[in-house]
């Protein structure tokens, strides 16, 4: 596979993501595909470590075809997704002059992504946008599904909207500048895809010739596990867009992977490293409550070890752990909602889990 294109499909808010090596190179033939007249004014956003290694000749191409186009960087880290930025973004904007036919492009991973799509979703009531995501966790998860957010001084992603892309461009050869342990994040989100739908690509995962490829960054196997990942987040988003059932089996791992997060402080763990003790540990719940296997347990567990990812329960404090989980509104009526495995590419949400179960991994 060289090249790939799935429709996500929501109605009207209906569009296709394309993953294809150096789509980035020639971003302007894409965009004209999709309708977008080099009359129209691009807000590139992004920030200085990405734009430094792509947007030169990015923005080269669309000046080639006559764009009109400015480039605004944002600060990076998660303490710079906040109002603050948001607003110097919306200060630009006027600046430049965006208007409602103008588009805004996100050139970088999910916090450039999350705060464009937010900018995108607010200023002039709502304006169009486009991702082009460069982190794995970007492009396997956040790129799709029209979530955009920031963060507030209280917690992670409180001020937000549903907002979705007019099209997403995934250019596999971006991961090859990306730190390997951004990489290595990423791939928990590609395995969680794996245990809650698709069998079929957690093989693909565990079988040791396609690992070794999609460490190596062979563009042909990303393409392959990229495709299945935002398949299944294609399928599971286009049912339920606004998460008000089905959608949240995609935050397996997600309950207990919070916690640490938040527990041990944001930096100890990336995300996808506290989501892949998260799957341990319901992995372990489920194993207790009969819905899967031993075997199966072992198999998810060593999948994680084998892309370099975490699986051992840091120390935390139970007390500490419920008031996370309380916070998180996981618990209804003193009992615990979790997204649970019962094999291999099935999960379902169970509601009824009481805190014994899953206290004693806390000391
Ligand atoms: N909207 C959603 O549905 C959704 C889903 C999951 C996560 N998120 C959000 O995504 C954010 C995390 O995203 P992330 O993991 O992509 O982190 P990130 O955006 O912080 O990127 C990680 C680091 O890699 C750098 N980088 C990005 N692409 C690079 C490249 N190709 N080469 C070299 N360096 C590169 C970035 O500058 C940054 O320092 C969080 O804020 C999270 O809340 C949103
Ligand atoms: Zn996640």
């Amino acid at each position: 596979m060289n090249k790939s294109k799935i429709l996500v499909p929501l109605g009207k808010k209906s569009y296709e993501v394309t993953i294809e090596a150096g789509i980035r190179k020639k971003i302007s033939e894409e965009l004209f595909k999709i309708g977008v007249k080099n009359n129209r004014k691009i807000l590139v956003i992004s920030n200085k470590e990405i734009s430094d290694l792509y947007i030169e000749e990015f923005l080269k191409n669309l000046k080639d075809n006559n764009y009109q186009v400015q480039i605004f960087l944002i600060k990076s880290g998660e303490l710079h997704k906040n109002l603050e930025t948001l607003s110097e973004i919306y200060n630009f904007a006027f600046e430049f002059g965006l208007d409602r036919n103008s588009l805004i492009i996100a050139l970088g991973g999910g916090i450039v992504g999350d705060i464009t799509g937010l900018a995108a979703a607010t200023w002039l009531r709502g304006i169009e946008y486009i991702q082009i995501p460069t982190t794995l966790l970007s492009m396997v998860d956040s790129s799709v599904g029209g979530k955009t957010a920031v963060n507030h001084p209280k917690g992670k992603n409180l001020i937000g909207a549903f907002h979705q892309p007019k099209a997403v461009f995934i250019d596999p050869e971006t991961l090859k500048t990306l730190p390997k342990r951004e990489f290595n994040a990423g791939m928990a989100e590609v395995i969680k895809y794996g245990v809650i739908k698709d069998k079929e690509l957690f093989e693909f995962l565990e079988n040791e010739k396609n690992k070794n490829k999609i460490i190596n960054l062979e563009n042909e196997y990303l393409i392959k596990i990229i495709n299945s990942s935002i398949k299944t987040k294609s399928h599971i988003v286009s049912k339920d867009e606004q998460e008000h059932g089905i959608r949240a089996i995609l935050n397996y791992g997600h309950s207990f992977g919070h916690v640490i997060e938040n527990l041990c402080g944001y930096g100890e763990f990336l995300h996808g490293e506290a989501i892949s003790i998260g799957m341990k540990i319901a992995g372990k719940i489920a194993l207790e409550k009969g819905l899967w296997s031993n075997e199966e347990f072992i198999r998810q567990d060593n999948i994680i070890t084998s892309y370099s990812l975490p699986n051992k329960i840091p120390k935390i404090n139970k007390k500490e752990v419920i008031t996370i989980l309380m916070g998180d509104k996981k618990v209804r009526d003193g009992k615990m909602r979790f997204i649970l495995p019962k094999g291999i590419g099935e999960v379902d949400i169970y509601d009824d889990i009481v805190e014994s179960l899953f206290l004693k991994y806390f000391s």
